[in-house]
């Protein structure tokens, strides 16, 4: 869900699940992580009002918040795509293609790094390795995993996540 959301709004409706989810965790800086994409998973995407939220829930410095917030790609800190492509470039991905990839990517979608496209649909990113090194080139499209990706495989990827009512995303390795 994207929407827009105040401070107020967030410390109302997360600080009882935030709380419950720090029981599992030994200190308050801990749970920072968890209550972001908490946080993220409710409202669509994170921004400094949320930060700010969870530091105050959490009775953190924001800049805790706001440097994990920065640090980790998983994080999206501004109202992106529905879907978030993160092709992965670094070396064993780089060395099976992963730059044609991503130069693929932009001339397919008239876009560039950190862009999103006109139509909303569709945000490009290159992140570090996401752990699928021996399937490489390698993508994360939201949470679900595309491997061994050819220009003919993203096209295929893209031609279904542009199609209206169809989301193939099913959370399943591919
Ligand atoms: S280097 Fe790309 S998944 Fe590991």
């Amino acid at each position: 869900m994207t929407a827009a959301y105040s401070k107020q709004d967030i410390i109302a409706e997360l600080t009882v699940p935030i709380a419950e989810i720090a029981k599992c965790y030994p200190t308050q800086r801990s749970v920072i992580m968890p209550a972001l994409y908490l946080a993220q998973e409710t409202y669509g995407f994170l921004d400094e009002t949320a930060y700010r939220a969870i530091s105050e829930i959490l009775e953190v410095p924001e800049i805790w918040v706001f440097e994990l917030a920065s640090f980790y790609t998983l994080y999206k800190n501004k109202n992106i795509g529905k879907y978030n492509l993160q092709l992965c470039t670094n070396v064993p991905c780089m060395l099976r293609g992963a730059y044609d990839l991503f130069a693929h990517l932009q001339t397919r979608l008239g876009i560039n790094k950190g862009e999103t496209s006109k139509d909303g649909l569709f945000t490009l990113t290159a992140v570090e390795c996401i752990g699928s090194c021996d399937v490489s080139p390698a993508m994360m499209v939201n949470d679900t995993y595309y491997t061994n990706l050819s220009k003919e495989r993203v096209d295929k990827l893209l031609d279904q996540l542009s199609q209206a009512d169809t989301d193939p995303l099913t959370g399943n390795e591919q």
